[in-house]
């Protein structure tokens, strides 16, 4: 026991003197966040990596807002399982800002020090600030992306909608208001507009017409996005989330794609609003190119991706990129004229087993355009419990192979890595039913993988409620038959997902 004493203090002493993050455990927690009022909490696991490069950044954040009262803290969930169960985590590192125990939302900025600190800085203030002659020039240059409202005192209709918008997005961005006239007319705007200042391009963007809330968000969107910005780990989020296509500049070094990124300047100025333009580093993310249906390893390299329903558009890998040519490619996408690239293994010539093998080109025939109740495996050959899966998986097909059954319910599976398929994949594996006549609301499956909760969930969810048949021997599927590893560089996420890789 006087080890064990020993330890317990010297964590202690350790974390006073060293730390201002605070380590919480079932028995603090509760107490902590009724005590502070802002707390940004982060549920970790020491092994995980993402966690481990989080670690120095999350530090220097938590002694900058120490000053501003705004407490950092962070649950090891290897020893608090139970805690970071309640809190509903299911990757690491998952971060969430608590305005007591009850107001809690997800942290969604990036996991830098100064995106940390900006972010909750935010959190701290009302989402917007009454601004005068004062306060105003130091506000402007306060963070990267900032809005000004111009208003009228008595304009209270503006006010509501410019409060809305910020309340919606506080999040992201540092929002002010003023209703003095001398400013507005300072700045050359008339009451009311909307100024949004920036760090880069050209440096600010008025929005002057009417203020609506959609309107006014559409403006922000557009306006407070790089014309030509870089795809990572921070920033692939925000791009996937945009609502808009996004063509990737892809180039090894960094020279390379500061040039491509003047290069594509007016490209991208062009199509302001309805491409978002980014270059990405080939030499860190280069696999992410094959998701894109592009060769890896040939650089540098150019797509679009209409996020929306991932499709892709490669464009021909020739070795450089010809700005003129690619400028036609683009208006041709735009126009509609560009045919998707869809990236699928042969269909199979007969199905041999029970499980029905879909593949991208019979996609549509197998699993929507049909009167079935189609359950569908998205797997991947690297993934373990996927392999886990794959006997019982047999075993539940096998129960509507008679030619009765078979005609109310198909069994299927679909290799995720070799065909692009119109689902958004966050796992693997995925299961999902397209129940007959309900195919545009496929049902996820998150029960336990038995082929008898399997079987249960076809009969209660499928629209044919269709009983299991009769088990009957079956052969299995000879392992070996599973393709060699994927790179290691596309597991993008077997159970737990981690939550930043490309
Ligand atoms: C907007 O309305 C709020 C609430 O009435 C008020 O406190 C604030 O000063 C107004 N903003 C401006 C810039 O007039
Ligand atoms: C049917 O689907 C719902 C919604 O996903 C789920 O809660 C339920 O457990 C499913 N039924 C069975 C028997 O699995």
């Amino acid at each position: 026991m006087r080890g064990f004493a020993k330890c317990v203090a010297l964590g202690l002493i350790g974390a006073a003197v060293a730390s201002d993050v605070h380590q919480l455990t079932k028995d603090t927690f509760a107490s902590f966040v009724e005590e502070n009022d802002l707390v940004l909490a982060e549920f970790f696991a020491p092994w995980c990596g993402h966690c481990k490069a989080l670690a120095p950044e999350y530090e220097t954040a938590a002694t900058t807002l120490k000053e501003k009262n705004i407490a950092l803290a962070k649950i090891d969930c290897t020893e608090e399982s139970e805690l970071c169960q309640e809190y509903g985590v299911e990757g690491y590192p998952t971060l969430k800002v608590f305005r007591g125990p009850e107001n809690i939302s997800p942290f969604t900025g990036q996991r830098k020090s100064d995106a940390i600190i900006s972010y909750m800085t935010k959190q701290g203030l009302p989402s917007v600030s009454t601004l005068d002659k004062e306060t105003i020039e130091g506000f402007k240059t306060s963070d990267k992306v900032v809005l000004v409202a111009y208003f009228a005192a008595d304009d209270k209709a503006s006010n509501e909608t410019f409060a809305e918008v910020a309340n919606g997005l506080r999040d992201n961005y540092l929002f002010g208001a003023t209703n003095d006239a001398e400013l507005a007319k300072a700045e050359g705007v008339k009451q009311p507009s909307i100024v949004l200042y920036k760090t880069f391009d050209e440096g600010k963007d008025s929005y002057t017409e009417a203020f609506t809330k959609e309107n006014i968000e559409d403006f922000i969107k557009v306006a407070a996005v790089p014309l030509v910005g870089e795809v990572g780990p921070e920033t692939y989020g925000g791009y996937m989330a945009a609502g808009i296509p996004l063509a990737y500049i892809f180039a090894e070094t960094p020279e390379e794609r500061e040039e491509l990124a003047k290069e594509f300047k007016p490209l991208a100025t062009k199509h302001k609003g309805a491409i978002n333009f980014a270059t990405i580093d080939a030499k860190a993310f280069g696999q992410h190119a094959a998701n894109l249906n592009l060769e890896v390893g040939k650089f540098p390299a150019f797509a679009i991706q209409k996020t929306d329903k991932n499709e892709k558009y490669p464009y021909e890998q020739a070795g450089k990129l010809a700005i003129k040519d690619i400028g036609k490619f683009v208006d041709d996408f735009v126009a509609g004229k560009v045919e998707p690239s869809i990236k699928s293994e042969p269909i199979p010539e007969k199905q041999e087993g029970p499980v029905t093998i879909v593949v991208a080109k019979n996609y549509a025939t197998e699993v929507i355009d049909n009167d079935k109740d189609v359950l569908i495996e998205f797997y991947a050959p690297w993934c373990g419990h996927c392999k886990a899966l794959a006997p019982k998986y047999e075993e539940l097909a096998a129960l509507y192979s008679s030619s009765e059954l078979s005609k109310l319910v198909t069994v299927a599976k679909v290799d995720a890595t070799l065909n692009d398929v119109p689902d958004e994949i966050q796992g693997f594996p995925t299961i999902k039913l397209y129940a007959a006549g309900k195919k545009d609301s496929p049902i996820e499956y998150s029960g336990s993988r038995t082929v008898e909760d399997l079987a249960a969930f076809i009969k209660d969810n499928g629209s044919h409620h269709a009983e299991a048949g009769e088990p009957e021997t079956v052969e299995l599927r000879d392992e070996s038959e599973m393709p060699e590893q994927a790179p290691a560089a596309t597991e993008v996420a077997d159970e737990t997902v981690d939550h930043d890789e490309l």
